[in-house]
């Protein structure tokens, strides 16, 4: 694929401050379960579009106290306890999604389902041990569309002493707003788009801000992880102007780091680069997307100081994280089929519904939160092996996200590189993937979609395992 030209998306970035952002981990004592971090969902104001302030924004702030800005990066350690209390003063029922992380049932934020409704004024204690290393997300699991899409998905860092270190780490948030004039939140979605890739938003952001421009070492290795948490848009990223190097996939270590070219990234998933920048002061490696006609800058880091001198080859191979290897032999296939389906009326519920069924997992629409769900897809047993055999009949991409659990992608009609293990597949159109999978999370493990439209039009099960 050819390289992009710089010239064609450098223009408008605006230099913000020194963002060297190592060294902000929470220290959490080993063995005993900590204090849990305060985490507020909340309103807010914040100036996202070049026209006006937005009010009505969510977002989480630690502590009680106001939080203005987007909800911050928790810091975790892998195999070590981390506890958080999540506060209610929005207006509605919320919850908190761990995205990716494999932690016990009853801390995964679904409502009904796996915990009650937090409702206004309540709150909810949330421990778990992350197993794993890597980058991460945290955002509400009821009104997803609305709570999503108003601000509330934050990143996840899961720290592991092992990992090589870095000379600096950026942590990029990536996702869009739909904002109409003065900055005013408009529909949050067209139902024509539901029935097809979903809405996308009016205003482009990376941590909340139109291309921002962050300061790194002159020819230093940057750690940069990137959370694509858009409600609906998915990415081809790519870098210009710096060399970069893939080293993670939705928070698994690839086998061997390999040259960032152009990198899908749906919503949900998540990739960290290693970059090397360049020698000189005020030199710049822009990050963009190449989805579309016409690339656009998403985020970009300036070289300052003297050139570190440090060398891309010198980046070895992140540790894995301990996920279990299926038993191919003795696995258990599942077909899985994404389908459209014949619109109807979605029954209300307390956690919102955007009065569509547009789409099904085996024929059966989702029927949104409820005390009386469908039948789980299967009952998994505890410790078992599995193929899911996911395919996609529709001309749209589904993110496929499965909680509680990752899988290892082993063949597929679409593809010639494999992931590491992943929680959440981007699946083409027309794409058929086999996934493999060690049942080894008891629960009620939901699957869905991320484009948060077909999640809330019928895009969502379950697997029971037990
Ligand atoms: Cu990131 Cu069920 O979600
Ligand atoms: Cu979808």
């Amino acid at each position: 694929m050819p390289m992009l030209r710089r010239r064609t998306f450098l223009q408008g970035s605006v230099a913000l401050g020194g963002a060297f952002a190592l060294g902000a981990s929470v220290a959490a004592k080993t063995g005993a379960t900590p204090d849990p971090q305060i985490l507020t969902a909340q309103f807010t104001d914040a100036q996202i579009a070049a026209d006006g302030v937005t009010p009505k924004v969510m977002t989480y702030g630690l502590g009680e106290r106001t939080h203005t800005g987007l909800p911050p990066v928790l810091r975790m350690r892998k195999g070590e306890a981390y506890a958080a209390r999540l506060f209610n003063r929005l207006d509605e029922p919320t919850t908190v999604h761990w995205h990716g992380l494999r932690i016990p049932n009853a801390m995964d934020g679904v409502p009904e389902m796996t915990q009650p409704y937090v409702y206004p004024g309540d709150h909810f204690d949330y421990v778990f041990t992350p197993p794993d290393a890597g980058t991460f997300w945290y955002h509400p699991h009821c009104n997803t569309l609305t709570q999503v899409g108003s601000g509330l998905t934050g990143v996840i860092v899961v720290e592991n002493p092992e990992d090589p270190a870095f000379d600096a780490e950026i942590v990029l948030n990536l996702r869009d707003w739909r904002l109409g004039a003065g900055g005013k939140f408009i529909d949050s979605f067209k139902p024509r788009d539901a029935a097809r890739g979903g809405t996308y938003g009016t205003v482009r952001t990376a941590n909340w801000q139109r291309e921002p421009v962050y300061d790194v070492p002159a020819g230093g290795l940057v750690r940069v992880r990137i959370a694509a948490t858009d409600v609906t848009r998915i990415y081809t990223i790519g870098l210009a102007g710096a060399p970069a190097t893939v080293i993670a996939l939705d928070g698994n270590a690839v086998d061997a780091p390999f040259p960032l070219d152009r990198l899908e990234v749906g919503p949900g998933q998540r990739v960290d680069l290693a970059i090397r920048m360049p020698e000189s002061e005020g030199e710049r490696a822009t990050l963009g997307n190449f989805r579309g006609s016409s690339p656009w800058t998403i985020a970009a880091l300036r070289a300052v100081g003297t050139s570190l001198k440090r060398d891309l080859r010198d980046i070895v191979a992140l540790p894995t994280n301990p996920v279990a290897e299926a038993d191919l032999s003795a696995a258990k296939r599942i077909p899985i089929d994404l389908t459209a389906t014949a619109e109807h009326k979605a029954t209300p519920s307390i956690c919102g519904s955007l009065g569509y069924t547009f789409w099904a997992i085996n024929k059966t629409p989702w029927p949104g939160d409820t005390s009386d769900p469908v039948a789980p897809i299967e009952e998994l047993k505890l410790g078992g092996s599995y193929v899911l055999e996911i395919a996609n009949r529709t001309p749209h991409a589904h993110p496929i996200h499965l909680h509680g659990l990752s899988f290892r992608i082993l063949a597929s009609n679409k593809r010639s590189f494999l992931p590491p293990p992943t929680d959440t597949i981007l699946l083409l159109p027309d794409e058929q993937a086999e996934v493999a999978l060690v049942a080894d999370n008891p629960g009620d493990w939901v699957i869905h979609c991320h484009i948060i439209e077909h999640q809330k039009t019928g895009m969502t099960a379950y697997f029971r395992i037990v």
